[in-house]
């Protein structure tokens, strides 16, 4: 499963949509949708998950792979984030982190005006600390 295709890149905005509108965010008031796409062609999505007690809140987008790898995806193909935030916000560096674990694949910004920033796992973080690392010791 390669690519961003138009068909793949509607259904995953949808499915991220989806999701942001199931988001529990009372404290932040700031819903994230996220749906990544896996090797398979599936798609998985999670939305930010918020608690009283604020650390232990978890991201939309570490959610969404939570949900593929549970699925039995791996490697993922692709993924859409949208937020509130004009423009599009970036994921945060832990998500990064996460993400960087199952590949460098192609990332869609969006926001629920219909503005759009494309990037990728490698541009958000760059020389992540990943397996090779440790392969290397
Ligand atoms: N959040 C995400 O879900 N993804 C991001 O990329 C950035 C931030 C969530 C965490 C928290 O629930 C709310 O947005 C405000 O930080």
């Amino acid at each position: 499963m390669t690519g961003f295709t138009e068909e793949f890149v509607e259904r995953l905005l949808r499915a991220a949509e989806a999701a942001r509108a199931n988001a529990h965010a009372p404290y932040s008031e700031f819903s994230v949708g996220a749906a990544v796409l896996d090797e398979n062609g599936a798609i998985h999505v999670g939305c930010n998950v918020e608690n009283a007690s604020f650390g232990l809140s978890v991201c939309a987008e570490r959610n969404a792979v939570a949900a593929a790898v549970a699925a039995g995806g791996r490697g993922l193909a692709a993924l859409v984030v949208i937020t509130p935030a004009r423009p599009p916000a970036s994921p945060c560096g832990a998500c990064r982190q996460v993400l960087a674990e199952f590949g460098d694949f192609p990332v869609l910004l969006a926001n629920p005006d219909g503005e759009r920033r494309m990037t990728s796992v490698s541009e958000l973080l760059p020389d992540a600390f990943d397996r090779s690392v440790l392969d290397s010791s």
